[in-house]
C-alpha cells in the first residue's frame, strides 16, 4: 500500500475517513472499559450481559420494540436502502457505481469521491453528480418505515452514509438525522470557503458545467458540494452526537451497507454490550473475522452464527421487505402503504417541474452558444470581405483549394478557441489550483 500523504490523500477506505472531534477524557476512559468488557465477554471471563431477546430473529426484535422496554432506536444505513429507488449501491458486483464508471476514465473507481483525484479533475464528480441527483429519485419504503419509527417516538436518532438526501425527502426532521458522509445539501469553495446552495450547484451541474466561485478575487476556484469525500473529516455533528446516543441506545437497526467504510462501519460496536443489534441487508457482511487489531480498534463485529450470540439478527433480504414485514408485525403496515403512496405522489409533481426546469437551462445555454457562433461568423464574413475573397470569388478564380481554405480554417480555430475559453474546462482550472 502507497504511504499516505497529506496533500493527495489514499483512497484507502478503512482509514481516510475520521471523526473530527476528539475524543474527551471520560469518552476515552469509558471507550477503554468497553473494551475491556468486550475482552472478557470474548474470551468468556465475564457473565454474558441480559438477553433482551426471545429470539434471535424478527419476531425477538418485535416483540421487544412492543415490550415497551426498547426506546431508543439508532437506525444506521447505506447504499442498499436506496437501490430500489434507481440509486446504484457502491459495491455490489456489476450493478454497483463503482463497476460502472469506467467512462470516466478514472485511475481508480473510488478516485471519483477522492478529494486530492478531484483537486486535479472535478469533472468526472460533476458527471455523475448529475446522474445521482438528489431530487430525482424517491425515498423508499425503508425510508419512510424510518420515518414512521420516529413518528411513533422511537427513532433515537438515524445515521446514513447516503447523500441523496432520501430521509429528508421522507420527511425525516433534521434533528433526528445524522449524515456522516454529508449531502448535496451546501456547497463550499475550496479555496476561499464561501458557502453556496444546492441551486446554485443544482443548476450548473444541470447546465452541463462546473461550479465556480463568484468571489471577487477567487473567480473561477471550484465549488464543492459538501459530501464527505475519502481524505476529508466527517461532519461535526457526527462526532458530536455518536458518543451519547450509541451509549443510549436500545436498539441497533443496520440497513442496507457492507459495513466496510470507517468509521462508520464500527459505529455497530458502539452500543452497549446488552444492546440488540438487528442487520437487514443481502448478504451477510460485517460480521468479519474479529482479528485481535481489529478488534481492539473498531470492536468485534456481529455474532450471528456464534454459539454465545444473545443479541444479533440477521435478515436476510431488501431492506423494503424487511421494513414492511416488521411493519406487518407491529400492526403499521397499512399506515406505511398509505404514507408512500401520498408521498410518491407529491414527489412526482416535483418531478415534472424540476424536469421543465432543466430543460429551460439547457436550451438558455444552446441559445447563448448560437450567439456565440453567429459573432463568431460574423467576424469571419468581415475578415473575408476585408481580404476580398469571398467563396465564391475563389471559386470563379482558379486559386488551388487549399489556399482557398486558410480562411476556413482560421474560423474553425477562432471557434474553439472561444468555447474553450468560456467553457472553463477543467484542465484550465487545474492550473489556477496548483498555482493557488
Ligand atoms: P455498499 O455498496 O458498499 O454496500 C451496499 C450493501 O447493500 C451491500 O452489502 C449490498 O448487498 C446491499 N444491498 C444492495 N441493495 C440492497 C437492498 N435493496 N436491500 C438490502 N441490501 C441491499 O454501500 P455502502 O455500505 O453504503 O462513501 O458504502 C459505504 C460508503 O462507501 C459510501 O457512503 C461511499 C462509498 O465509498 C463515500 O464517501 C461517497
Amino acid at each position: 500500500m502507497a504511504e499516505k500523504s497529506e496533500k493527495e490523500p489514499v483512497p484507502e477506505e478503512e482509514e481516510a475517513k475520521k471523526p473530527v472531534k476528539e475524543e474527551s477524557e471520560k469518552e476515552v476512559a469509558e471507550r477503554r472499559e468497553w473494551l475491556m468488557d468486550m475482552m472478557k465477554l470474548s474470551l468468556g471471563f465475564a457473565p454474558t450481559p441480559e438477553k433482551l431477546l426471545d429470539t434471535l430473529d424478527m419476531d425477538g426484535v418485535v416483540n421487544y420494540i412492543k415490550s415497551g422496554k426498547c426506546k431508543k432506536i439508532i437506525t444506521m444505513a447505506g447504499a442498499g436502502i436506496s437501490t430500489s429507488a434507481g440509486i446504484p449501491d457502491f459495491r455490489s458486483p456489476n450493478t454497483g457505481l463503482y463497476d460502472n464508471l469506467q467512462k470516466y476514465n478514472l485511475p481508480h473507481p473510488q478516485a471519483v469521491f477522492d478529494i486530492g483525484y478531484f483537486w486535479k479533475n472535478p469533472e468526472p464528480f460533476f458527471l455523475l453528480a448529475k446522474e445521482l441527483w438528489p431530487g430525482v429519485f424517491k425515498p423508499t419504503p425503508c425510508h419512510y418505515f424510518i420515518k414512521l419509527l420516529a413518528d411513533k417516538g422511537l427513532l433515537h436518532r438515524h445515521y446514513t452514509q447516503n447523500i441523496d438526501t432520501l430521509e429528508s425527502r421522507a420527511g425525516l426532521e433534521a434533528d433526528k438525522l445524522v449524515e456522516a458522509h454529508g449531502s448535496f445539501r451546501t456547497a463550499h469553495c475550496l479555496i476561499c470557503e464561501k458557502e453556496y446552495s444546492q441551486d446554485f450547484i443544482e443548476e450548473k451541474v444541470f447546465a452541463g458545467e462546473i461550479p465556480r466561485c463568484n468571489e471577487p478575487g477567487c473567480e473561477d476556484n471550484i465549488v464543492k458540494p459538501d459530501i464527505v469525500f475519502f481524505g476529508e473529516s466527517l461532519p461535526k455533528r457526527f462526532g458530536e452526537l455518536v458518543h451519547d446516543d450509541f451509549k443510549e441506545c436500545d436498539l441497533l437497526l443496520i440497513m442496507g451497507t457492507s459495513l466496510v467504510v470507517q468509521p462508520f462501519a464500527s459505529l455497530m460496536n458502539r452500543t452497549q454490550h446488552h444492546c440488540p443489534r438487528m442487520y437487514i441487508n443481502l448478504e451477510k457482511t460485517g460480521s468479519g473475522p474479529s482479528n485481535p487489531i481489529s478488534m481492539l480498534m473498531f470492536g468485534g463485529g456481529f455474532k450471528f452464527d456464534d454459539e454465545d450470540n444473545y443479541r444479533d439478527v440477521f435478515w436476510q433480504g431488501t431492506c423494503d421487505d424487511g421494513c414492511l414485514l416488521m411493519a406487518e408485525k407491529l400492526g403499521w403496515k397499512e399506515e406505511l402503504q398509505e404514507i408512500v403512496k401520498t408521498d410518491h405522489a407529491k414527489i412526482d409533481e416535483n418531478a415534472k417541474a424540476l424536469k421543465a426546469r432543466s430543460k429551460s437551462l439547457e436550451s438558455d445555454k444552446e441559445e447563448k452558444q448560437e450567439e456565440k457562433g453567429e459573432v463568431v461568423s460574423k467576424v469571419v464574413e468581415t475578415k473575408k470581405s476585408t481580404l476580398g475573397k469571398s467563396e465564391s470569388d475563389t471559386e470563379k478564380s482558379n486559386i488551388p483549394k487549399s489556399k482557398t481554405n486558410a480562411p476556413k480554417s482560421s474560423v474553425t480555430k477562432s471557434s474553439s478557441t472561444a468555447s474553450r475559453a468560456t467553457s472553463k474546462s477543467p484542465s484550465s482550472s487545474k492550473t489556477k489550483l496548483k498555482k493557488s
